[in-house]
């Protein structure tokens, strides 16, 4: 076994075997436009560290890719930032850090995860943000940070909600970073 593929599996292990007991703590933010999901990855971006697992849940269309987007543009990459629905997979090098962005809708036959080689990229050297964690559940251990996007309620009709839920130290960080940021003025009318 290689070392990335003992680094994984340790991973799963020690995360799995903390989570019954682990308190989680947790946030909402409301997100009122597209832009100001973007501000929300976008200041989740230097809180990023290789060997961390994001998740991020939520129906079609929730802004998932969105956050992302805004996450990489932070981090300084400045070309197309495409939705991996199809390809399910695409990977951003930036010199100091591998940056993984999966959307495993359409992830159908778990023998994938080997033959197509997902399993390399789950690494001590690379960060791994994943949409749809759910259609690979038993093939990821509890994420750093969890975010979750729903479409707010009757009352609150606009935008988004963003629910983080931290599981690491690293997910507390983040969770910090953005706990105090006021989203509900996007960056363009501040
Ligand atoms: N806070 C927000 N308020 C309103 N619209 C938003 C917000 N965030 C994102 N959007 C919009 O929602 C739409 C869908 O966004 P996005 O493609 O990021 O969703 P997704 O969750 O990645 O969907 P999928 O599951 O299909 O990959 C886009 O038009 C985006 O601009
Ligand atoms: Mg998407």
């Amino acid at each position: 076994m290689n070392e990335s593929r003992a680094w994984f599996g340790r991973l799963q292990h020690e995360r799995r075997a903390a989570r019954a007991t682990l308190m989680i703590p947790a946030t909402t933010l409301h997100l009122p436009d597209a832009a100001a999901t973007e501000a929300a990855g976008a200041r989740l971006a230097p809180e990023l560290r290789g060997g961390m697992l994001i998740t991020l849940s939520g129906d079609l269309g929730a802004g998932k890719t969105t956050l992302v987007r805004g996450a990489l543009r932070a981090l300084g990459w400045q070309g197309a930032v495409k939705s991996p629905s199809y390809t399910l997979v695409e990977h951003y090098p930036f010199s100091k850090l591998y940056f993984y962005h999966f959307d495993f809708y359409r992830f159908a036959d778990p023998s994938e995860w080997e033959t197509v080689g997902f399993a390399d990229c789950f690494r001590p050297d690379a960060v791994c943000m994943i949409e749809w964690p759910e259609r690979i559940a038993d093939l990821l251990p509890p994420p750093d940070l969890a975010l979750t996007l729903t479409h707010p309620s009757v009352a609150r009709p606009n935008g988004r909600l963003l629910k983080l839920e931290a599981r690491t130290k690293a997910g507390e960080r983040c969770l910090a970073a953005m706990t105090f940021v006021d989203f509900r003025r996007s960056p363009a009318a501040q």
